[in-house]
């Protein structure tokens, strides 16, 4: 347990910071927040969608050259600066701030959303056991479920049986969130993560041993060269590694801050990437083997059998579940699997909130989780368990990764390397504990090939969602949830970053100067020091 001394020699010395109380508790908090719904939820309709085989290639690239260089990007900052991710942008440089509320605001907006897929996840868990669906799972989800609308909008119809279930989910991710980093978060972590990976591993097997398996496999394993050209394909899969990683989004950021000084940072990084990769594949695996299943069954194509699109472990599971021996066991551990690693991740995600206030208004932790995350609930709530909010959650995950995620990841690459020339003395950080040592190769990755590739998918990008109503939706409904949403993250951490840090702020804690002054000893914010790569 960590050292709290606040309180200790009786008057008022400030609450130190929280830390992981172990190295091991922060690693498995960290491949809590990475594996997410992102993993399996999110991972096979951006594959199947993307040309299914075609998306590994951009993947890995994308995972090896992009992905796990931010990551360590992010553990530099969150562990050289200590603090949330609008106080160590603050700390690294007063104009950098924004950038750390940007992230906080794209995690609102991915937090009242992603309670609505673990609440759907958790009605599947149920419904497995009697395998509600039937024999036609996608019209099943689609209108007796979520009681979807025909055209997007907003609307305020609530839908009882996803309403019910977001409120508990909630309820939990508050109650774990108010016990704070070590009673509640790691905690819950270590409860979690041994069972998500028990069940899901049970799991994968069994699909693969489902008759046509070996044909979605083919689909899923076969490279398709000629997607390489299309920019969207490789938009969707940086995109796509950030969110599964929870890079990019303050997440990693905050996590970082709360690891003692003496911490591998790269050795602990490459676990959590690998597990995380690991993971994703199997669910790729398994939601594969699934549809290899379907186009067997039904004699069409692999990538003809679902529609795409955010439904798609909700059909093609619910599909093996029916047919499989001992399905109903197998539906339990694939929706309990999203039920566990959706709340890990929802966890983390909120933290980057919680802790920016706190750092910043100088909020204790209840305080600041119960004044931050209940509007943010209620805000869930009201918008989610609708007949829209399958198309508003579409829409705001589309843009919130490529024009909130890969947009802000741009801007932050830019202005640590070409604006404020940081990379040197980050990498001096990482390296002093790290056990994988950072070099040139870094540093071109983070500095030139990122932000050139991240340049070149966004302007792509924006050409092609300016020029086509992304999922066929009303141009209105995408201006607003869509362009208006990305739009407002930016205008909102602009605005964000103009509350002043006040007295009470961390800003000038006494515990940060103690680490800086150690800092500056080992010559560590030295600029002028010249580094010699590993
Ligand atoms: N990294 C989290 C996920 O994959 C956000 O869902």
């Amino acid at each position: 347990m960590t050292k709290s001394p606040a309180g200790r020699g009786g008057t008022a010395a400030p609450a130190r910071r929280e830390t992981f109380s172990s190295r091991r508790l922060f690693i498995l908090s960290a491949i809590g927040s990475a594996v997410g719904l992102g993993n399996i939820w999110r991972f096979p309709y951006v594959a199947y969608e993307n040309g299914g085989g075609a998306f590994l290639i951009p993947y890995l690239v994308a995972l090896l050259c992009a992905g796990i260089p931010l990551l360590f990007l992010d553990y530099s900052i969150g562990h050289r600066f200590r603090g949330s991710a609008p106080l160590s942008y603050r700390r690294l440089h007063r104009a950098a701030e924004p950038i750390g509320w940007w992230q906080v605001l794209i995690c609102f907006v991915i937090a009242v959303y992603y309670a609505a897929i673990i609440a759907w996840a958790a009605m599947y868990t149920w419904f497995s056991l009697t395998k509600a669906w039937g024999d036609d799972a996608e019209g099943f989800f689609f209108n007796n479920f979520l009681k979807s609308a025909d055209t997007a909008g907003l609307s305020f119809d609530f839908v009882a049986k996803v309403f019910f279930p977001m409120l508990a989910v909630w309820i939990v991710v508050i109650v774990i969130m108010v016990a704070g980093v070590n009673k509640g978060i790691s905690r819950a972590n270590a409860i979690f993560l041994p069972l998500l990976i028990a069940m899901f591993v049970i799991l994968v097997v069994q699909s693969l041993f489902l008759k046509g398996a070996m044909v979605g496999l083919n689909a899923f394993f076969t490279p398709n060269w000629a997607s390489l050209q299309d920019a969207s394909v490789w938009a969707a899969a940086f995109g796509h590694v950030f969110f599964s990683l929870s890079v990019a989004f303050g997440i990693m950021v905050t996590y970082s801050s709360y690891l003692k000084r003496k911490t591998d940072l790269t050795g602990s990084g490459m676990v959590v990437a690998f597990a995380n990769s690991g993971f994703e594949l199997l669910a790729g695996i398994g939601v594969f083997a699934a549809l290899g299943f379907m186009s067997v069954a039904s004699g069409q194509a692999v990538e003809d059998v679902a529609s795409g699109g955010i439904g798609l472990a909700f059909v093609a599971f619910p599909t093996i579940v029916s047919e499989a021996p001992f399905g109903a066991v197998l539906g339990v551990l694939f929706f309990g699997s999203l039920v566990f690693a959706g709340l890990t991740s929802l966890v983390s995600i909120l933290e980057v909130i919680v802790a920016a206030f706190q750092d910043k208004l100088g909020w204790s932790r209840k305080a600041a989780t119960l004044v931050v995350t209940i509007p943010i609930a209620l805000i869930s709530l009201i918008l989610f368990p609708t007949t829209t909010g399958i198309q508003l959650l579409d829409t705001s995950d589309a843009f919130v990764n490529q024009f909130g995620i890969l947009a802000c990841a741009l801007v932050t690459v830019i202005v640590v390397t070409a604006g404020l020339g940081s990379l040197p003395r980050l990498q001096r950080h990482v390296n002093k504990t790290s056990t994988i040592k950072m070099g040139v190769v870094w540093r071109i990755l983070v500095g030139g090939v990122v932000p050139v590739a991240l340049g070149y998918m966004l302007i792509s990008e924006l050409q092609i969602k300016g020029t086509e109503q992304y999922s066929g939706y009303p141009a209105w409904f995408n201006g607003v949830f869509g362009w208006g949403m990305a739009a407002a993250l930016i205008v909102g951490a602009l605005l964000l970053s103009l509350i002043p840090w006040g007295e009470k702020s961390k800003l000038n804690d006494p515990e940060y100067e103690e680490f800086n002054a150690v800092e500056v000893l080992e010559g560590d914010i030295d600029n002028n020091k010249i580094e010699v790569n590993a």
